[in-house]
């Protein structure tokens, strides 16, 4: 079983999937191991991720490991349809999910993984554990642990934890530093300003561009759109981020400020309505906005949407709302413009965070009622086994230490 948009799909698909399989050697190589040791026998687990070609590299690793997937999307609007029918016709995995679904039918699909009853789950941005959590809790004791992908859905796990609600252990994938210095670094920073000139054709050189946020997405962004030569401004709420931002060269000023400058706006906080109406009053007719962070709220589209004069689509990832008679475009509904109008991160970076994924799962077999619940990191280990294999992919040597700095490093006598 599985619902997806058109089975006929599935040759295109498969030449996506086989394309990628090339630049994720890291994965290749668990993916080896895997199929001769099956260290994921039988275990069921259930999956919430973008739907992607580098997703199904992570499926296939995962049903090579003996285990057996269902995946649903983790956003509506980053299902790649003809992977969805390559992983069922090619790979027999159980797929729920359709580009541009409704929410009734996401949330569906949801539900369609969790009657499968997972042992482990894989989530981005945690709709699948807070449903599991508020719609079936009894089910919670079937799993033995989970993984987080991205960083708000990792903030969402800690409030559950807090709040004393959650009910199994959970590794936080995105915590690990061969995931987000690199994946939310250089994939989101290359792949957002892809998705924003496959959706608007724009010139970026010249251009002003406003980034909210100088985490780790938002200083890819801020690089990738200087070297394209866009005139940056960072806006902030963290002291020491902003002060990152000014001495790595940009314009460092409120969003009320920055509001009547930018050309192009970009929100990567994981926070809730940070371009707001007034600020989206102060704008220049011709802005455009858009997000790169994990869910449709850093943008006040609700309130656009209600005070807006007209509102129509003027190409496809492109709306125009009329303001104060000026109009303002805002990208992909205010949904991760990276996944939405460009297709998501590149292969290589997946590879660090998808062996990281594959990892984690055979540690959750492995420790199995031996965890305490908790939102935890990646073991050191596994975050050094994977930067170990993807510099070996790249035929890179490093030094070692030799004994005799190995005991000055642990030493505290010598000085001047
Ligand atoms: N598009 C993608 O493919 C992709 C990939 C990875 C992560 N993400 C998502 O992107 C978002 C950011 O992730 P990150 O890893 O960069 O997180 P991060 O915590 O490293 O950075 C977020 C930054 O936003 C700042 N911020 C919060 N509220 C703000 C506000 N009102 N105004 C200005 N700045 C504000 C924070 O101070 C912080 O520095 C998250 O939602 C994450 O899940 C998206």
């Amino acid at each position: 079983m599985a619902e997806i948009r058109d089975l006929e799909l599935a040759k295109k698909g498969l030449e996506k999937i086989e394309w990628t399989e090339k630049d994720m050697p890291v994965l290749r190589k668990i993916q080896a191991r895997f199929e001769k040791e099956k260290p994921l026998k039988d275990v069921k687990i259930g999956c919430c991720l973008h739907v992607t070609k580098e997703t199904a590299n992570l499926m296939r690793t995962l049903k090579s490991a003996g285990a057996n997937v269902r995946l649903c999307a983790s956003n509506p609007l980053s299902t790649q349809d003809d992977v969805t029918a390559a992983l069922v016709k090619y790979f027999e995995i159980e797929v729920y999910a359709i580009h541009d679904e409704e929410n009734e039918s996401y949330y569906k699909h949801i539900d369609k993984v969790l009657e499968f009853s997972p042992q482990i789950t894989i989530d981005d941005g945690c709709d699948l554990v807070s449903t599991i959590h508020s719609k079936y809790p009894e089910k919670c004791k079937d799993v033995f642990g989970g993984s987080e992908e991205t960083t708000t859905g990792v903030i969402r796990l800690k409030n559950m934890l807090k709040d004393k609600e959650l009910k199994y252990p959970i590794v936080a994938v995105n915590d690990a530093k061969t995931k987000h210095f690199f994946d939310n670094r250089y994939g989101t920073g290359q792949s957002t300003l892809d998705g924003i000139i496959r959706a608007t054709d724009m010139l970026i050189a010249g251009s002003t561009v406003v980034i909210a946020g100088y985490g780790w997405c938002g200083r890819g962004a801020a690089m990738r759109a200087k070297g394209l030569g866009a005139n940056i401004i960072i806006t902030e709420v963290e002291p020491v981020k902003a002060l990152e931002a000014k001495m790595d060269g940009f314009r460092v000023m409120k969003m009320n400020n920055a509001a009547p400058l930018g050309d192009l706006f970009i929100t990567l906080t994981g926070d809730i309505n940070v371009i707001d109406i007034h600020h989206i009053k102060k704008m220049k007719s011709g802005a455009i906005l858009c997000n790169s962070g994990h869910f449709d709220v850093e943008i006040n589209l609700k309130k656009l949407n209600k005070i807006c004069t007209e509102k129509r689509k003027v190409r496809e990832f492109v709306n125009e709302y009329k303001i104060d008679g000026k109009s303002i475009y805002v990208l992909a509904e205010g949904r991760l413009i990276n996944l939405a109008a460009a297709n998501g991160h590149p292969a290589s970076v997946m590879d660090m965070s998808f062996a990281n994924q594959a990892l984690v799962a055979e540690f959750l077999c492995e420790n199995q009622h031996r965890m305490k619940i908790d939102v935890m990191p990646v073991p050191k280990a596994i975050d050094e086994k994977v930067a170990k294999l993807k510099l070996e992919s790249l035929n890179i040597k490093i030094d070692k230490l030799t004994p005799e700095q190995k005991k000055y490093l642990k030493s505290w006598s010598i000085g001047t």
